[in-house]
């Protein structure tokens, strides 16, 4: 089925220019970016969006980390786009991604690993409605 998925490029990545690059790979494999805008979280604002992961011991850093630099918030549609997208970013850990992927390519560790993708479609649907109105997503 066609998919939307929520997609952020994270702050190392914007840091150093990646946004085009990475943005490539997900175009190459057949993911339309249907909506996108560059932002700047709070630490609230990321906190919020990560709520799931509060109890983990890494959650300030990430809440921190993700406010540190500008973000590229987008939605990704394609058939299958949930587990297409996350096929394209590989592992979580870096150390881990198969190559070609782009956290192989790009990730500087398994905190800052350049990219987040919605990891099934109740989360996507919330994700999405996180950051877009309806208005937004041009597909
Ligand atoms: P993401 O897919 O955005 O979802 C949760 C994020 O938490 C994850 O990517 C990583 O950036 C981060 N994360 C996961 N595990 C760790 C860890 N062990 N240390 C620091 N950050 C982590």
């Amino acid at each position: 089925a066609v998919e939307r998925t929520l997609s952020i490029i994270k702050p190392d990545a914007t840091k150093r220019n990646l946004t085009g690059k990475i943005n490539a790979k997900f175009e190459d494999a057949g993911l339309r970016i249907v909506a996108q805008k560059r932002i700047k979280l709070t630490k609230e604002q990321a906190g919020v969006f990560y709520e799931v992961h509060k109890e983990r011991p890494f959650y300030d850093e990430l809440c921190a980390f993700m406010a540190s630099e500008p973000v590229v918030v987008q939605v990704l549609e394609g058939e299958g786009a949930i587990a297409k997208n996350r096929e394209v970013m590989g592992a979580t850990n870096p150390a881990d991604a198969a190559p070609g992927t782009v956290r192989a390519e790009f990730a500087e560790s398994v905190g800052e690993n350049s990219v987040h993708g919605s990891d099934a479609p109740e989360t996507a649907a919330a994700e999405i409605a996180y950051f877009f109105s309806g208005l937004e997503l041009v597909g």
